[in-house]
């Protein structure tokens, strides 16, 4: 039988953790073959090169590199060279994952030229229309063939709008795969010096904290208020902050580097302070925050993967697209309140926390499933 060619694209940096145990499980099958897209969207060695390396990803077949630029610019320019080695490699499936702007465009492409589009994390839905991410998502889903589901609350918002539910699925999660694949694998001597050195030098409980959405961090108040309620808290223990490139320009440029402190190079010991770094890679990060008495988070990712640990996870956002962390997991939304983000922090820093277990399914073996049915789709 011929194999059927499937193109899985990623571009920005939650992208490549979801699609690490999918590749794998797909390189193993024999009715498929595979080709990593990397659209270049995220681009900094930090924010990419580092994940293939250690997230066990094979180079990509192919580097779109089409970079950072406005929302127009950037779908328009994943649109125009995905388009072009699609005309010249004609894939079969078009896979993409997650709802940035790398997915919406490589989807766009994929379903004019009449490949069958498969949807990873499919369904979320914020409600929050303000939300670049929710547009991607609502678009996305829309032109989808095959759909894959976190959560079955997402299964049931794709079929109350219409779609025809045998072509749902409801996998669990490949993001959470990725997670414990790695900590199976995460030993001392995977992280670097300095990570390892940040950690010996906190005694006790510390913060983990990652902020980038544009709603918190490109508002000069928002970012102000969100910078102070978090300093309050790096008083009482220390909060480690490796800071995305978009938060990281925009703290500078409203005035706010008084914030922060660095964390320090050669040891000793640290008890407080804004702890700010550059982005880290995969297993530097996990290292830190699985350890964590608390992660403050507006990321979506982390959110499941707190939740799979049942660590705390405080979600500094209006909403979420991941119910399911705060229905069952560990998470809490806090929205934009200083105060509340400072006492609900007071009381996971203290032991107390909200009852809280790991959402079906989620148990590593997602990308498994997601390539058994894709075989079935196959007729193998
Ligand atoms: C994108 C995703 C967001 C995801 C985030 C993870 C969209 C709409 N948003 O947001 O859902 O949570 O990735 O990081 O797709 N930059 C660098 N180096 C890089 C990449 C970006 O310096 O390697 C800087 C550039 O100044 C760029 C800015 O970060 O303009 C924002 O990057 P962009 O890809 O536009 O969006 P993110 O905020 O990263």
């Amino acid at each position: 039988m011929k194999k059927k060619k499937i193109f899985v694209v990623a571009g920005a940096r939650p992208n490549f953790m979801k699609i690490a145990p999918i590749v794998r499980a797909m390189d193993a099958s024999p009715a498929f073959e595979t080709v990593i897209v990397h659209t270049g969207q995220h681009y900094d060695h930090n924010m990419s090169g580092s994940f293939f390396a250690e997230l066990g990803i094979r180079r990509p077949d192919h580097n779109l590199e089409v970079g950072s630029g406005t929302h127009a610019f950037q779908t328009a320019s994943v649109m125009m060279k995905f388009e072009e080695i699609c005309l010249t490699d004609r894939p079969d499936y078009v896979m993409v994952v997650g709802d940035v702007n790398s997915t919406i465009a490589a989807g766009l492409v994929a379903k004019k030229l009449g490949a069958s589009l498969i949807h990873v994390e499919a369904g979320l839905r914020s409600g929050d229309r303000l939300m670049p991410e929710e547009i991607n998502r609502l678009a996305t889903d829309a032109i989808t063939d095959i759909f894959f589901t976190t959560e079955k609350g997402a299964t049931a918002n794709l079929v109350s709008t219409g779609c025809d539910p045998g072509r749902v699925h409801f996998v669990g999660n490949v993001m959470i795969d990725n997670l414990f694949y790695q900590l199976g694998r995460l030993e001392a001597s995977a992280v670097s010096g300095e990570v390892a050195t940040l950690k010996q030098s906190i005694r006790g409980n510390y913060i983990c904290l990652t902020m980038h959405r544009p709603s918190n961090v490109d508002n000069p108040e928002v970012l102000e208020a969100m910078l102070a309620a978090l300093g309050d808290l790096a008083g009482e223990v220390p909060v480690i902050f490796p800071c995305h490139p978009r938060s990281r320009k925009n703290i500078t440029r409203f005035g706010l580097d008084g914030y922060l402190s660095e964390p320090p190079i050669n040891g000793g010991t640290v008890k407080e302070g804004l702890l700010c770094m550059p982005p880290l890679g995969y297993n530097d990060f996990l290292y830190l925050w699985k350890d964590a008495a608390l992660v403050i988070t507006d990321s979506g990712g982390l959110q499941e993967e707190t939740t799979a640990l049942e660590i705390p996870c405080i979600t500094i956002r209006e909403n979420t697209e991941r119910p399911v962390t705060v229905e069952v997991g560990s998470n809490l939304i806090v929205g934009s309140d200083g105060e509340r983000l400072k006492a609900e922090s007071l009381k996971a820093l203290s032991g107390r926390w909200k009852p809280c277990t790991v959402p079906e399914l989620w148990d590593g073996h997602a990308g498994e499933r997601i390539t058994s049915v894709l075989e079935g789709a196959c007729g193998i």
